[in-house]
């Protein structure tokens, strides 16, 4: 493992997911004591939506300036608005429905019957990033004579992983994990249904302060196994997963089966 990588087993979905959530929790009132508002990058997946479950029934939650969290996805299926499938509407039965959050911060990317091609919502995320990070750089006083970055900070980024170590809707081999020079891609083949999807890039991914990486259930342990092996992310686009300060890999027992016995010590140390 790389020096900012850390894993934490637990002993069960339920516990990883209530303690992804007292993590997140802490994780945006420590950003906002900082900086005043935080940004996250939800995902979808068992293992995210549980956790945004978990954020809204936790009484620590009411510590959380909601109305200055910056929400972005990491991926979403391009699919009509109120489709069960999609990824905001699911964070939003979750979570975001039940707290105070800023409607302008919530970054949801567009739906198919919204924006009808997926190129043009492509652009749209690109153009909506971009310009949210040049507001950000306008802002900041520290940051003149930089180049305006491409995609705003993202103070904590969360990623589900597939069976097939797929991160967001980056899938192995697939065009989409290899894609660099653009923040966000266009998916149409997606062997996770369905098969339109919208997401990030890898490069976009990296850019965050701190990657949270959530998997439980003994599907997932092959995958976190070759993740934490240091595969080529190409074949394994979960080991390309990179924060600039920190990489958690939050998982459970059955998730962790395939991990050395080394690795799994020096998590416990
Ligand atoms: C999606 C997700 C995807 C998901 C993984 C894990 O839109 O489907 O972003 O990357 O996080 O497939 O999902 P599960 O935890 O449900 O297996």
């Amino acid at each position: 493992m790389t020096g900012n990588t850390r894993i934490t087993i637990h002993p069960s979905f339920d516990v990883l997911a209530a303690a992804t959530a007292s993590r997140l929790i802490t994780r945006l009132l420590d950003v906002q004591g900082e900086r005043g508002e935080a940004t996250v990058v939800l995902t979808g997946g068992s293992v995210g939506i549980a956790a945004l479950s978990a954020v809204a029934q936790s009484p620590a939650r009411l510590a959380v300036d909601w109305s200055r969290v910056n929400f972005w996805w990491s991926d979403e299926r391009f699919v009509a608005a109120d489709s069960p499938d999609r990824n905001a509407g699911q964070a939003a039965a979750a979570l975001l429905d039940h707290v105070d959050v800023d409607p302008a911060r919530v970054h949801a990317m567009a739906a198919a019957d919204v924006i009808p091609d997926l190129s043009d919502a492509v652009s749209d995320y690109a153009g909506r990033l971009a310009a949210a990070a040049r507001r950000e750089w306008e802002n900041d006083d520290d940051a003149p004579g930089e180049q305006v970055p491409a995609v705003p900070r993202f103070d904590v980024l969360l990623l589900g992983i597939g069976p097939d170590a797929h991160i967001a809707s980056l899938f192995p081999e697939m065009a989409g994990i290899r894609a660099e020079g653009a923040p966000v891609v266009g998916v149409t083949d997606s062997p996770k249904p369905p098969p339109s999807r919208v997401s990030l890039t890898l490069e976009t991914i990296n850019s965050a302060e701190e990657i949270w990486l959530v998997a439980a259930g003994s599907d997932k342990a092959a995958a976190v196994g070759l993740g934490l092996a240091g595969a080529n992310p190409v074949q394994v686009p979960a080991s390309g997963a990179r924060g600039r300060v920190k990489t958690l890999w939050l998982i459970d027992q059955d998730a962790a089966a395939e991990l050395p016995a080394d690795l799994i010590r020096g998590e416990k140390e």
